[in-house]
């Protein structure tokens, strides 16, 4: 290697590490902002069956902090080896969590505390030449990011007195039209370089799109009161066979958290009640919801590829961008990520966040359903286990993408891959629809 190269490398390992000391950090911060607002018995209670208790997860990031970081990464000594059993996801679902032998909030904190102590640690010896151990690096970070956001979740199923508490995000300027272009053509997919990405985003790979037309924006509280006020709920022309059984068994009436009241929508929104903001996009559907909505409006859900066409092609030059505005880091001005607002901006928002096609709020504010059912790209490699994607890789989960107003910015790009059961609806989950070019 020559100096000059070496020094290159040198700034970029430092430039790494810091990227990832201060994902670390923001993840911590907001750890424990979600669980130090709720009182001991709040945070071992379960709110729903479909969460962990908060002090789960809580313990849960520390010990797969000390499972990568400390241990594999840091070759140090296990911290508490019997706790691998207790945190580990696939030996038990979250409905058993409750009943588990589960670190006390106070234990769980002096926990993580000390797994992170040791982490930063190793993190500063740590060989940041091997691909490996930024890979597992960036998925540390990402898995507590990942957790913050459930975690947020659980504060939304949550019943009792308000405790979050966040502004307004500010309103929409004047909107972009209703539905946008996008050419026809092969666009490259996915990515093999971005040192942040997850195991289920590469490899990058050709893909095939017919042209298509698509929402600029995601469909709205009021577009979809109009769905429900035109008896869309009890039309099974709308929906899909296995869509209409959960209609029927779950009496699906509405999103998730809403009532209605003296005719008038409301909902329940982190503990507070509030008239439904027609601007806004909605949130708290299943897929077979936004399915059923986007043929009853002469329309479909995107599938996932088109998706990223949109959110990632740039027409002028061929290439795929990271993000829809180009490389740079999320910031307040591009989109609603973050949990620096606790609900979806109005439609036609961020000017500033804009995908080449004319697209806006493609990251940020509310998780899109796509059409696609999650599984690998040609090529897939599984890290750091298949316990992270393969697993799931069954048919029964279906893709979204470009995360919600809970998602942190460190774990969200346009090549980023969410997935869940179509039924789900506790998720921040809302949707845009497309059509097909004519
Ligand atoms: C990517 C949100 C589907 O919560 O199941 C956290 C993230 N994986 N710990 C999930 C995850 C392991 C994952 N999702
Ligand atoms: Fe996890």
């Amino acid at each position: 290697m020559t100096q000059s190269q070496a020094t290159t490398a040198g700034v970029d390992r430092q430039a790494f590490r810091a990227r990832v000391l201060g994902a670390l950090d923001a993840a911590r911060r907001r750890s424990l902002a979600l669980t130090d607002c709720l009182s001991d018995a709040e945070l071992v209670a379960q709110h729903s069956p479909l969460m962990s208790p908060m002090v789960w997860d809580l313990a849960h990031v520390g010990n797969v902090e000390e499972i990568h970081l400390v241990r594999q990464i840091g070759g140090r000594e296990p911290i508490r080896p019997d706790l691998d059993g207790i945190y580990d996801a696939l030996e038990h679902p979250r409905p058993e969590r409750p009943r588990l032998p589960l670190l006390e909030p106070r234990e769980a904190r002096r926990y993580i505390a000390e797994v992170r102590a040791q982490a930063a640690d190793a993190l500063a010896d740590a060989d940041l030449d091997e691909a490996a151990t930024r890979e597992l690096l960036a998925f540390v970070a990402q898995h507590e990011q990942q957790h913050d956001e459930t975690m947020l979740i659980t504060h939304q199923m949550r019943r009792g007195e308000a405790v979050l508490d966040a502004p307004r995000p500010e309103a929409a300027g004047p909107g972009p039209p209703t539905e946008v272009p996008v050419p026809g053509g092969a666009f490259s997919m996915g990515t093999s370089t971005d040192q942040w990405a997850l195991d289920n985003e590469g490899p990058e790979h050709w893909v095939e799109v017919a042209p298509f037309r698509i929402d600029a924006a995601p469909v709205t509280c009021g577009d979809f009161q109009a769905f429900i006020d035109d008896g869309g709920y009890d039309d099974p022309r709308w929906w899909s066979p296995d869509g209409w059984r959960l209609r029927l068994e779950s009496r699906l009436h509405a999103p998730l958290f809403w009532h209605r009241e003296d005719g008038r929508w409301t909902r329940r929104r982190f503990g507070r009640t509030e008239p439904v903001p027609a601007e806004t996009p909605v949130v708290h559907v299943s897929w077979y919801e936004a399915d059923a909505y986007a043929r009853w409006a002469g329309r479909r859900l995107p599938t996932e590829a088109e998706w990223e066409k949109a959110a990632r092609w740039d027409g002028a030059t061929g290439e795929t961008r990271r993000n829809p505005w180009g490389g740079d880091a999320a910031g307040t001005d591009r989109a609603n990520l973050g949990q620096s607002h606790l609900e979806p901006a109005p439609a036609g928002s961020y000017p500033g966040g804009e995908a080449p096609c004319g697209a806006r709020q493609m990251l940020g504010d509310v998780w899109e359903w796509t059409t696609s059912d999650f599984g690998g790209y040609p090529g897939f490699r599984p890290f750091p286990s298949p316990e992270y994607s393969a697993v799931f890789f069954n048919g029964r989960y279906k893709v979204l993408r470009g995360g919600s107003f809970g998602t942190h910015p460190d774990a969200c790009r346009a090549t980023f891959r969410n997935w869940d059961f179509p039924a789900r609806r506790q998720i921040f989950s809302g949707f845009r629809t497309v059509r097909d070019a004519t």
